[in-house]
């Protein structure tokens, strides 16, 4: 294995992980003190406006309701990708959807329980596409593609490519075998530097490539 280099871009934590593209930041230390997002190592964002703003596209987040956005490691976040959380749900199965209860001019206040689909989690390596919409409780498996515009209304397996709205799968990344024996590698939870020393194979669709790096 060759030795490491140094990096600024190999710190998480840092803003503008390439200098020339500030409209590109790593989310994490954007959102690390926001009680309803978490973001994990290298995942980063692309906004045409301002990335700092990454928060406005989590919609409906409310602190007195139970939901997060939690999104994994190495994923990619194009413009105007929005997360829905449970804040605005109405009910559906009433004889009315409006939520008289809540101005108080209708008679007091519901104590619910309200509508909650759960939080949002997106799984490592994740790539999201532009203007794709993620709807309150679904969870998207490790290694899949949000295509543009979609919105995603149901959990999406990893390592599929899903698009449309509703979205449906569009296909597979990878055959199968290989995709069983990437949820087991989960190279997103190796040390840095060995992902470092493995970028070249993460780069090409050969899994033994990435798999010798777990031989010691
Ligand atoms: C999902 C995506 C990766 C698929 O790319 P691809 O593998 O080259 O797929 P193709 O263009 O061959 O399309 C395959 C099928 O998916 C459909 N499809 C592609 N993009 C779609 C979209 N955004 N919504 C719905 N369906 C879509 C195609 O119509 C086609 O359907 P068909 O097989 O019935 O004809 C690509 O279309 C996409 O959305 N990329 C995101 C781009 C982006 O937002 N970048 C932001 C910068 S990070």
């Amino acid at each position: 294995m060759t030795a490491p280099v140094s990096h600024p871009a190999l710190d998480p934590m840092m803003r503008t992980p390439l200098p020339a593209a500030p409209s590109m930041a790593y989310l994490k230390p954007l959102v690390a003190d926001h009680p309803k997002i978490e973001a994990g190592d290298f995942t980063y964002i692309h906004s045409f406006e301002d990335p700092e703003r990454f928060a406005d596209h989590v919609k409906y987040a409310f602190d007195f309701i139970e939901d997060k956005l939690v999104i994994g490691k190495f994923c990619s976040i194009a413009h105007g990708a929005s997360f829905v959380l449970n804040g605005g749900n109405h009910f559906a199965d009433r004889l009315s959807s409006y939520p008289f209860s809540i101005f108080g001019a209708w008679g007091e206040p519901d104590p619910g329980p309200w509508p909650n689909k759960g939080g949002i989690t997106i799984g490592h390596d994740v790539w999201i596409g532009w203007d794709a919409v993620i709807m309150p409780g679904v969870t998207v498996g490790p290694g899949a593609i949000i295509a543009a515009k979609s919105v995603v209304t149901a959990d999406v397996e990893p390592y599929t490519i899903v698009g449309g709205n509703p979205a449906r799968p569009i296909r597979k990344r990878l055959p199968e075998a290989d995709i069983e024996r990437l949820l087991e590698l989960k190279w997103w939870d190796w040390p840095v530097e060995t992902i470092q020393a493995a970028s070249d194979a993460l780069m090409k669709a050969d899994v033994d490539a990435l798999e010798r790096f777990t031989i010691t």
